[in-house]
């Protein structure tokens, strides 16, 4: 049996109204607009309103992506959030997805990457399409990162934003030449207390196991991220780099092949490392960063979506997707854009 071909038929992306801008920042903790510019590269970015949840950034999303595809939520066959901030410990946002756009019936299910959950969101659908278990499925990153950042942090709050990129991809026939081509996945648990956020309600250390956890409501919403930046920094850059080389020697292109990359947007620093690995002028690099910062997994979808809707994005071009995160988790998609 001669394998499906999949391909990117919609795209839609969504971010909250507020905008909180650095200079805001200078008001909340000890930073300047010139610390935040010149180390991130990021000017403002959008923060979720008090009544919104991540679900209704992902609806928002998912609607016009749909649209875009020329599509109702009826001709879904399954749908994936990826997401760092879900609605609910449980059920997965997905299913809280699947209901707020009315769908039924169909799987919906999350994964969890951090960062990089839309780059394996992506690995993991397409595998499945490939294999004929779906003929359209929607992948939504979306995240309210400003719920889990410590607003008093300096090295952290100024980093995330708040957002939601969804995509629809649809099987075809058997084609090499379009649609997506292949990814390459990583993973390395031994660097998580570099990057991490802890569960609200289980103990934080082995030595906690013996006590008594605090069930009470007053100990929700505790957790916060916490990150040790300059190691963080120093890693990503290092495996963004041999991961984009990794991804072009395992299907076979050349780094003058590749179009467009559109990179998860944590620091412009970071994403200019690796244009420069890939000898890539910035005009060909899809930049959202300067006014989302890092919306965790929706990065990668949002800025996707900014390319698309610029009108730069032509069929035919080859795209290379890359993220990294907490974990650490990193990885990089390849696809022949075919829309
Ligand atoms: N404003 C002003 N000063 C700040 C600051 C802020 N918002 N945040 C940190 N600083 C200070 C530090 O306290 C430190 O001061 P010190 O030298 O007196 O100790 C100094 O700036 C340098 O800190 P450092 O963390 O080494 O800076 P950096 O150049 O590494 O930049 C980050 C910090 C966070 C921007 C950068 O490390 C980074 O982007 N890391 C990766 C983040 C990332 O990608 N995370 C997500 C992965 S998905």
């Amino acid at each position: 049996m001669s394998m499906a071909s999949v391909h990117i038929v919609g795209v839609g992306g969504y971010l909250p109204e507020r905008v909180m801008t650095n200079a805001e920042l200078e008001q909340m903790v000890d930073t300047t607009d010139q610390w935040i510019t010149e180390r991130t590269g990021i000017k403002e970015r959008h923060i979720i309103a008090e009544d919104q949840m991540t679900s209704d950034l992902a609806v928002e999303a998912a609607k016009l992506a749909l649209a875009d595809a020329g599509i109702g939520i009826d001709d879904i066959d399954a749908l994936m959030v990826t997401t760092t901030t879900p609605d609910l410990i449980f059920p997965a946002t997905a299913t809280v997805v699947q209901a707020k756009l009315g769908g039924k019936d169909f799987p919906a299910w999350d994964i969890q990457a951090v960062c990089s959950g839309f780059v394996y969101g992506l690995a993991q659908v397409e595998g499945m399409m490939r294999a004929g278990m779906y003929k359209r499925v929607l992948l939504i990153g979306a995240e309210a990162m400003s719920r889990i950042v410590d607003w008093t942090d300096r090295g952290t709050c100024i980093l995330f934003g708040d957002g939601a990129g969804a995509v629809v991809l649809e099987a075809g026939e058997p084609d090499v030449e379009n649609g997506l081509i292949g990814s390459v996945l990583h993973a390395d648990g031994s660097y998580r207390d570099l990057l991490k956020a802890e569960h609200p309600h289980q103990p934080s250390s082995p030595e906690m196991h013996h006590q008594t956890v605090d069930f009470s409501l007053d100990s929700a919403g505790t957790a916060a991220v916490e990150m040790k930046g300059n190691e963080v920094f120093r890693v990503a850059v290092n495996k963004l780099g041999s991961v984009v080389t990794e991804v072009l020697d395992k299907y076979e292109v050349n780094d003058s092949d590749i179009d467009m990359l559109v990179p998860h947007q944590a620091n412009i620093r970071i994403i200019q490392a690796t244009a420069r690995k890939l000898k890539m002028d910035m005009d060909r690099v899809a930049l959202t960063v300067e006014k989302h910062g890092n919306t965790s997994s929706a990065s990668v979808p949002l800025a996707l979506h900014d390319l698309y809707q610029s009108g730069r994005l032509e069929k035919g071009q080859l795209i290379l997707l890359e993220a990294f995160a907490g974990g650490f988790a990193w990885g990089a998609n390849l696809l022949r854009w075919s829309k």
